[in-house]
């Protein structure tokens, strides 16, 4: 019988965490549901359970080293979804200074800490597989998004460098950059970009979220773990150091 491997989800009590942890438990994997909400974490561990499933709930906050070297040490790690993010809207000038650290800590600082802690156990093992949540916003900027378009594009760079620095190993890193999908962060986004903009919530979805996109679609949450799938599959064990970008056509223009 195959062993059975262990996927950590970050930031996955809510949204696209939550449905790749779930996904992924699923499919069989041992799942350690993490989140900066330990609540939000133990109730999407504990649901999976409950359905027969090996899932646990942990506070991970993915800002704080000490949370990070706690659970490293106490856990066995083969695949890595670097997942957690939060969202902050404002001109640059109208930005709070600790907002915008936060952003980066969060989004570009914690994941390159969790994979430094991760990494040795995974080169020890021989296999790991590294996915990362990047967004559009690697690729392309918006305005009034400085902190998490710096961040997303620096996760880019982060990612290639440790794909050539594990390129010896079966360990793979990818990062998978979708437009919008609606969780939580999203449906925040359209009520704060509704005020900025003094505009209507739908006028916001329709002229500036689907707006760059020709497919006028939100990704769902089943090609996303579609994605994560394929990417920690041996079919993908070639692939490191890229991006897998679920736009609908966003940066093809
Ligand atoms: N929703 C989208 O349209 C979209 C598009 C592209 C990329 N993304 C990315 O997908 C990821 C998940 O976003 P989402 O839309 O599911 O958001 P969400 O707000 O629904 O969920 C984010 C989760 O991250 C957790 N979190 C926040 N700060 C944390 C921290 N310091 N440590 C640990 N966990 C923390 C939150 O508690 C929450 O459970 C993010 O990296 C986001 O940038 C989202």
């Amino acid at each position: 019988m195959a062993i059975q491997k262990t996927a950590l989800v970050t930031g996955a009590g809510s949204g696209i965490g939550k449905a790749i942890a779930t996904d992924l438990a699923h499919k069989g994997l041992k799942v350690l549901v993490t989140d900066l909400n330990p609540a939000a974490a133990e109730t999407v561990a504990a649901e999976l359970r409950q359905e027969g499933y090996t899932a646990e709930g942990h506070k991970l906050d993915v800002s704080k080293q000490q949370d990070i070297d706690a659970l490293v040490s106490s856990v066995e790690v083969d695949i890595l979804i670097n997942n957690a993010g939060l969202q902050y809207v404002a001109k640059l000038e109208a930005f709070p200074a600790d907002k915008w650290r936060l952003l980066t800590d969060v989004l570009l600082v914690g994941p390159a800490m969790l994979t430094r802690g991760l990494l040795p156990q995974m080169k020890s093992r021989g296999f790991g597989r590294i996915v990362n949540i990047g967004s559009i916003h690697a690729l392309v900027a918006s305005p009034y998004k400085s902190a998490y378009v710096a961040a997303k594009h620096g996760l880019l760079g982060f990612s290639k460098v440790v794909a050539l620095e594990t390129a010896e190993f079966d360990i793979t890193i990818n990062t998978i950059c979708p437009s919008y999908v609606k969780t939580p962060l999203v449906e925040n986004q359209i009520r704060q970009q509704a005020q900025e903009h003094g505009i209507s919530e739908a006028d916001v979805i329709n002229n500036i979220m689907l707006e760059p996109m020709p497919k006028k679609a939100f990704i769902e949450m089943a090609e996303l773990s579609a994605s994560v799938n394929f990417l920690i599959s041996d079919a993908a064990r070639n692939m490191t150091g890229q991006t897998l970008v679920l736009d609908g056509g966003w940066t093809i223009r």
